[in-house]
Order: structure tokens, then sequence, then C-alpha cells
């Protein structure tokens, strides 16, 4: 049972949240406030986000394509944004014949990974990060749903996957390392360092996600990749470097940028 506040109370946690710079303080204070079991969890949440801490991380969990996908403090959290990125994953996994083989690489708390198991009947789905708190997260949101490696891009994945994977998507860091530090706090300071930091131009990570790709893909099978949308020529760009054919698609309703890539026949 949520502990009970008269409005005045929830108007004065919501003063609080407003004061310390969080936008949305009413919703916040109302997720706060259905959270905390007694008065004193409350005041301990509010402090922890007061003091910065994602609010998702605070809750133990984010909305993520209409699904509750478990946070642990310490672990990336999963942004409206890549909702992108999982629907259009979700629309070609549903293209293939059969029972599709899809990766979500990068995985984080393998929210990309959960939102396909929910949408796409019979998949084989795997996800793997290189980040133990984030593999563990994963494990917890796709139970039973899909097997979850750690490890370093594809080397953490079974080798028996190679040239059978038809929807391979990745949300990798893509932060240029110089940006980090104009970052809001809540991430700079409570998000892995290595969940951002994407190198010089915040590219490295994609250029090794890209270049591996064709390995194993299966024929016909496709490459998704996250990028930001002053990036998505460029990011677009790796892809063709490396005999993708490359489409680039930007949505401004959550300013969010993918490329998609299938592999160019010979
Ligand atoms: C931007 S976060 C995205 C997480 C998740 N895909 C999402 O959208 O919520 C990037 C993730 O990449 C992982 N990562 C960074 N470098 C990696 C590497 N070399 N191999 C595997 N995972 C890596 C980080 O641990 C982090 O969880």
């Amino acid at each position: 049972m949520p502990v009970q506040l008269s409005s005045h109370a929830q108007v004065l946690v919501a003063e609080r949240l407003r004061a310390a710079g969080c936008v949305f303080a009413e919703d916040e204070a109302q997720l706060l406030v259905a959270a905390a079991l007694t008065p004193a969890a409350l005041e301990d949440m509010l402090g922890r986000r007061v003091a910065g801490l994602p609010l998702e991380q605070i809750l133990g969990w984010a909305e993520f394509c209409g699904l509750r996908i478990a946070v642990e403090p310490g672990v990336f959290v999963p942004r409206r944004r890549t909702e992108f990125l999982a629907s259009k994953a979700i629309d070609l996994a549903r293209l293939v014949d059969g029972s599709p083989v899809a990766v979500d690489l990068c995985c984080g708390s393998g929210a990309v990974a959960a939102a396909l198991a929910d949408a796409v009947s019979g998949l084989e789905l795997y996800a793997a990060d290189i980040d133990p708190a984030a593999v563990r997260c994963a494990r917890r949101n796709l139970g039973t749903a899909g097997q979850v490696h750690e490890g370093d891009l594809y080397a953490a994945l079974p080798i028996d996957l190679r040239g059978r994977v038809d929807v391979l998507v990745a949300n990798a860091p893509y932060v240029p390392t110089g940006a980090i530090g104009m970052m809001p706090p809540e991430a700079r300071l409570h998000e892995p360092r290595a969940a951002l930091d994407g190198g010089t131009d915040g590219l490295d990570i994609q250029r090794r996600v890209v270049d591996a790709a064709h390995e194993w893909l299966a024929p016909g099978g496709y490459l998704l990749v996250e990028t930001g949308p002053s990036q998505l020529n460029e990011t677009a760009r790796i892809f063709e470097g490396n005999s993708f054919a490359a489409q680039a698609a930007y949505s401004a309703e959550l300013d969010a940028a993918v490329v998609v890539g299938t592999i160019l026949r010979k």
C-alpha cells in the first residue's frame, strides 16, 4: 500500500522537486508517492532525487515501449527516443519468415530486446553487454525470452550465431568524449562512462559494430544502429563504407536517429 499524502503534502513534494530543477515535478511527485510504502521511504527517495539521481534508478524501473523495464543503479536508463530504434527492429523482425533471430548488442538494461520479445512471436533472441551490472539487469528483464551474454561486442555472442542473425540492433555509446561534460548531471554522474562515451567523434564503437556485422548477419539480414541526429550522415557513411545499403531515418517526435543497413549483393 503506497504512502497516503494529503494533496497539500503532495504539492510540497512537487515543490521540492521543482526547486531541485526537476522539469516534470508534478509527475515525478506522483510516481515517487505511489512507489513509497512509508513516509521514511518517500523521504529517502526524495533525498536521492534532489541529489540528482535519475528518477528511474530510484523507482527501479523505466517505461519503454509500454513495458516496465527494471533499471538498477549504475545502469544506463533507456530513453524514450530509443523506442524509434525498437519499433524499426520490430517491423523488420516481423517481415522475417519462420523464427527470426535477433541480437541486441550493447543491450544495457535489455529494453530493446524486451520490446522485441514482447512484440514478435517465435523470436530467437540474444542480448549482450560489456558491463556486468547491465547484464544482470537485462537478464531480469528478459527472463526466459532470450539469452544475455557478457563481453566486448560480438565476442560475447555464441559462435554458432555467425551468419544467422536476421535483425542486429545496437544502441552503442555515441556521445563524443568532449561533449560528456555538457550532459545533464543525471547522466554524467550516475550513468557509467562506458555507456555514454563513443570516443573523439562519438562513433568509435559504431564503427566496430558495423565493421564486423557482415560475419554475423544472415543473408538479407538487417543492421540497425541508433545515433545522434547530428551524426546521422556520418553513421550512414560508416555503413556505406562497409558495403551496406544504408537508410537514414529521423523521428522529429522523438528527436531520434537510426541507420538501417542491408548488405549490398556483390
Ligand atoms: C547508450 S547505452 C544503451 C543501452 C541500451 N541499448 C539502451 O538503449 O537502453 C550503451 C551500452 O553499451 C554498453 N557497451 C559499451 N561498450 C561496449 C562494448 N565494447 N561491448 C559491449 N557493450 C558495450 C554499455 O555498457 C551500455 O550498456
